[in-house]
């Protein structure tokens, strides 16, 4: 069997709702074993991300898939504490060829979200991981990449607003693309 880790982080519960779609799309693929696996915020002591449990798992996981809430324009100061934990990953090499996307959650269309796609790319590219896209060339408003986008999936949603079907659906399909991918490269 072959593992895919989503790691992320939700204060309200939309970005879980997205994250948990990621991990339908991986788990349907036969030969995968799928980790849903939130950011606690009491993991974070004087502002350091400490859950050695967490990097036991990530480190031996074939692929990696992040996801955070979008606050002020880019990640979570939560997902910044997890990152800068992974520094021991960094250090031993851990995540390199491993595969990696990512996936975020605004309260309105764009929200500057692609700030948060673009550092979660960064990180993954310090790791020496292979980035997948979502691979959906076209869009459907009222579908799948309804809010079109191609680094990996993006979604809208607040208390006011439920997150939108196809914004589920994208996340499905990013966590099966990622899954295949794990055994297409290995
Ligand atoms: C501190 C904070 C900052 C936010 N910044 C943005 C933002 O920059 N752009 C945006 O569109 N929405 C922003 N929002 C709205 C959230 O992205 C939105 O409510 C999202 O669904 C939160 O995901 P969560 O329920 O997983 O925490 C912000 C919300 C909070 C609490």
């Amino acid at each position: 069997m072959k593992t895919v880790s989503i790691i992320y982080f939700s204060g309200s519960g939309h970005t879980t709702q997205l994250a948990q779609s990621v991990n339908k799309g991986a788990s349907k693929v036969e030969g995968i074993i799928s980790n849903l696996i939130a950011i606690n915020s009491k993991d974070i002591i004087d502002g350091r991300y400490q859950n050695d449990e967490v990097f036991t798992t990530l480190d031996s996981s074939d692929a990696i898939i992040f996801g955070t809430a979008t606050y002020m324009g880019g990640i979570s100061a939560q997902f910044k504490a997890f990152a800068d934990a992974s520094v021991g990953s960094w250090f031993a090499g851990k995540w390199k060829d491993k595969l990696a996307t990512g996936f975020t959650v605004s309260g309105t269309p764009a929200g500057d979200k692609f700030n948060t796609m673009q550092y979660m790319n960064t990180l993954a590219m310090q790791h020496g991981m292979i980035w997948i896209s979502l691979g959906e060339t076209h869009y459907d408003p009222n579908g799948i990449n309804r809010l079109g986008a191609w680094a990996g999936a993006i979604a809208q949603s607040t208390d006011n607003i439920p997150m939108a079907e196809g914004d589920m659906l994208t996340g499905e399909v990013l966590g099966k693309r990622v899954a295949d991918m794990v055994l297409r490269f290995n």
